[in-house]
């Protein structure tokens, strides 16, 4: 059981910041149906609430949705009945022979997990080469290390109907980690029950992630936005390229 996204925070992130994964989707998949990939299975690495997990359900694609938090996953097998979910950690769980792999919201920066390292994470990108079949393609986000725009430490409140979520955001320039203190208030019945998290996450230069890539052998593209949506500042989206390899 993971100490990330509990159930307020994971209730919170699905209703108020679904915006990301759902205005990505339309361009997410036109870069698979470009890539004739236009059915197939899907593994989406850190799945979070499942909305994009029920968008490739709803074009015909099979999915596996993985994600550390349990009650993200609650969410999610809720919402797409017909998709297969797992909580596990990205950086072990076995992932299978698959079309296309997705990880989407800054999910291979956070250190939840205490083995996500660089190493780690050029063992992921390994992983991924050899589970995709041939032709197939590796679509994520990362954030960058960056001065935050809003000053150093930073903080900013969003407000729903039933919540309010409090950040203070800090980043370690040397250590390129970001700190978000997080601090939610949810209305459960007449009042309103506060919640606690600390999210860590390694940031990485656009520039190393795609070197890592190419290392394992993947063709690299990289993006600023999702078809018609564009990524907030300081992330980059990258489509990782399993070349076909031609029938002796
Ligand atoms: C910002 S949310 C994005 C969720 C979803 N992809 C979306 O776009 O709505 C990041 C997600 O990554 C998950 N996550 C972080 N580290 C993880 C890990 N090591 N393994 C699996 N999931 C992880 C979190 O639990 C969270 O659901």
């Amino acid at each position: 059981m993971t100490n990330f996204y509990r159930e307020d925070l994971a209730y919170i992130h699905d209703v108020g910041f679904r915006y990301y994964a759902l205005e990505s989707a339309p361009g997410i998949l036109d870069i698979l149906n470009q890539n004739n990939l236009s059915k197939g299975f899907v593994v989406d690495l850190g799945c979070g609430s499942g909305l994009w997990a029920k968008e490739l359900i709803l074009a015909d694609y099979q999915v596996l949705g993985i994600d550390i938090s349990e009650s993200m996953i609650n969410i999610a097998r809720q919402r797409v009945p017909n998709a297969n979910f797992v909580v596990a950690s990205l950086f072990n769980v076995e992932i299978p022979p698959c079309d296309a792999v997705t990880s989407l919201g800054e999910c291979l920066n956070y250190l939840f997990d205490p083995n996500n390292n660089h190493q780690k994470l050029a063992e992921l990108f390994n992983r991924i080469y050899n589970a995709l079949l041939s032709g197939g393609i590796f679509i994520f986000d990362i954030l960058e290390p960056g001065p935050l725009s809003q000053g150093n430490p930073s903080r900013t409140f969003t407000e729903g109907e039933d919540w309010i979520v409090l950040v203070e955001k800090e980043e370690d320039l040397k250590q390129k980690i970001l700190t978000r203190r997080i601090t939610t208030f949810r209305q459960v019945g007449e009042y309103y029950r506060r919640d606690d998290e600390i999210h860590r996450a390694q940031l990485y230069k656009a520039s190393y992630i795609t070197e890592e890539l190419e290392k394992v052998g993947f063709q690299v593209q990289t993006l600023n936005s999702f078809g018609q949506y564009n990524l907030s500042k300081g992330h980059t989206a990258f489509v990782a390229h399993k070349t076909v390899v031609p029938e002796s």
